[in-house]
């Protein structure tokens, strides 16, 4: 079972609408209150007004009690909107004088000029009944308007879904805001963590605190202060790495020397096999040293960026192979080249390594007998640096590993540790070039022969087109 994580969201909007479901029944009470029961208050005084209308037509006499109203008048009294009205008026003994006798019951005692209002049933309706004692010579008559009450429960009911309404309006309207500042406010952070997810691993430069909200400046100055400590650490790692092997290279050109000194010499046969060896390991550790010296360099440089050079990769590949020619004579190896100009920027010190790198595999992995060829030129509008042999190349499978520091081949031979192609990987990611690694013959079922490309992103200083090679 996964656990996820409180989203801001769900707990904002938790906590602002518990609170309004608590507060809505008072909100409605309080509504209902201030408006519905002043509302039915004057149903009841417009209910006053026709008894007391009616009340004008009691006429007490020496003969008793008399009642007379117009047919009119009663016509006007009975009409009205929605509803049904009934009046009855009572002698002082409670009988009916005129009128609607139901209404006659319950009987009341009412004193002069005396009000009630009361609800009841009538013609199996519920009515609202105003009730008045009105004088009449010794005792006091009654006059008593019904109405039904379909205006009052319309009004009632309207009110009702009107509060409803509003209350929904306020809680839908608040979600909404809530929804809609949280992503407006998270907005800052997801475009940091986009930064961040976009980042190569070693770009420890500090965040832009530039549109992150307060409330989150502190794990963003957090990280800075973090990313100011390792990237501390690891340059103080880099300088540590490149001053001991640059240590290192004067002890180590020192044993090779006096190693290739000492075999010049008149020596015992039984020397002979010892002095070699350790010539060759002086070779490797030197060869080793200046790798480290490379890999710490591309580091400082990938860090602080680059200082780059407009610079030639034909005339850059071109040193580089004539300092290579006796190596690969002395190991059999055919080393050729294509070059054609194509400009880049680019450190020359690190682009030197990368390519050296490239054609020492060649030679060593080839092998005696076999052929490399080192090519500059633009291809695709891209400028691109290339090393290809026909010597066993690599698995295809195998390709990602031996980019990574320390790995070598399967059937790697020879002195070397795995960082050659790490650092030239450094190196291209650090020109912002790819490496590609490829067969150089696509013989089905065969990866013969290894192409090793290294692609840059644009030609620097050179005309759309010109100097490119029909390949
Ligand atoms: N030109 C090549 N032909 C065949 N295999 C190669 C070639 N270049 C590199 N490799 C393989 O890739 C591995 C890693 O190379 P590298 O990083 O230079 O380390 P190292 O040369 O020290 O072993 C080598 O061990 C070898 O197996
Ligand atoms: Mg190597």
């Amino acid at each position: 079972m996964t656990v996820r994580p409180p989203s801001l969201r769900g707990t904002l909007l938790l906590w602002l609408l518990l609170p309004l479901l608590l507060i809505a029944p008072v909100a409605a009470a309080i509504q209902y209150g201030l408006i519905l029961r002043p509302a039915l208050k004057a149903f009841d005084r417009s209910l006053g007004d026709a008894v007391v209308s009616i009340a004008n037509f009691v006429r007490p006499g020496p003969a008793g009690v008399a009642f007379e109203m117009s047919a009119q008048t009663e016509r006007s009294i009975r009409t009205a909107q929605d509803d049904a009205v009934y009046y009855v008026v009572l002698n002082p003994a409670g009988d009916v004088l005129a009128g609607d006798p139901p209404l006659a019951e319950p009987r009341l005692r009412l004193a002069t000029d005396e009000w009630q209002f009361y609800d009841a049933q009538l013609f199996d309706q519920p009515v609202r009944v105003g009730a008045r004692g009105v004088a009449c010579g010794e005792g006091v008559c009654q006059v008593r308007v019904a109405e039904t009450r379909t205006s009052r429960d319309l009004l009632r009911s309207d009110m009702l879904v009107a509060i409803g309404a509003s209350l929904l309006l306020v809680a839908v309207a608040s979600g909404l805001t809530v929804l809609v500042a949280t992503a407006h406010g998270l907005r800052p952070l997801q475009r940091l963590s986009q930064q961040l997810g976009a980042r190569s691993l070693d770009d420890l430069r500090p965040l832009q605190p530039a549109g992150v909200p307060t409330e989150a400046l502190p794990v963003v100055e957090a990280m800075n202060r973090l990313f100011e400590r390792v990237q501390a650490g690891s340059a103080a790692q880099q300088a540590f790495l490149a001053d001991a092997a640059h240590q290192l290279r004067t002890p180590l050109a020192t044993l090779k020397t006096e190693a290739e000194l000492a075999m010049l010499q008149p020596h015992p046969p039984a020397l002979a096999a010892p002095l070699a060896r350790i010539n060759a390991a002086a070779d490797r550790a030197a060869r080793l040293s200046s790798q480290l010296l490379a890999l710490a360099r591309t580091d400082a440089s990938a860090r602080d960026g680059l200082p780059l050079e407009t610079l030639d990769l034909k005339a850059l590949a071109s040193a580089c192979v004539d300092e290579w020619v006796p190596r690969a004579l002395q190991a059999g190896v055919d080393l050729g080249f294509e070059l054609h100009p194509a400009v880049v920027t680019g450190q020359p010190f690190l682009l030197r390594e990368l390519l050296g790198n490239l054609i020492h595999n060649a030679i060593v992995y080839a092998g005696a007998g076999s052929q490399v060829t080192v090519r500059s030129a633009i291809t695709g509008g891209l400028p691109v640096l290339e090393v290809e042999d026909n010597g066993p190349g690599i698995a295809a499978e195998d390709r990602p590993r031996v980019i990574q520091r320390f790995q070598r081949g399967p059937q790697a031979t020879g002195s070397g540790s795995g960082l050659g192609l790490a650092i030239v990987n450094d190196i291209a990611r650090a020109h912002g070039a790819e490496l590609l690694l490829e067969s150089a013959r696509a013989r089905p079922g065969s990866d013969a022969g290894l192409r090793v490309r290294v692609v840059f992103a644009a030609a620097a200083g050179l005309a759309p087109g010109a100097a490119t090679t029909a390949d």
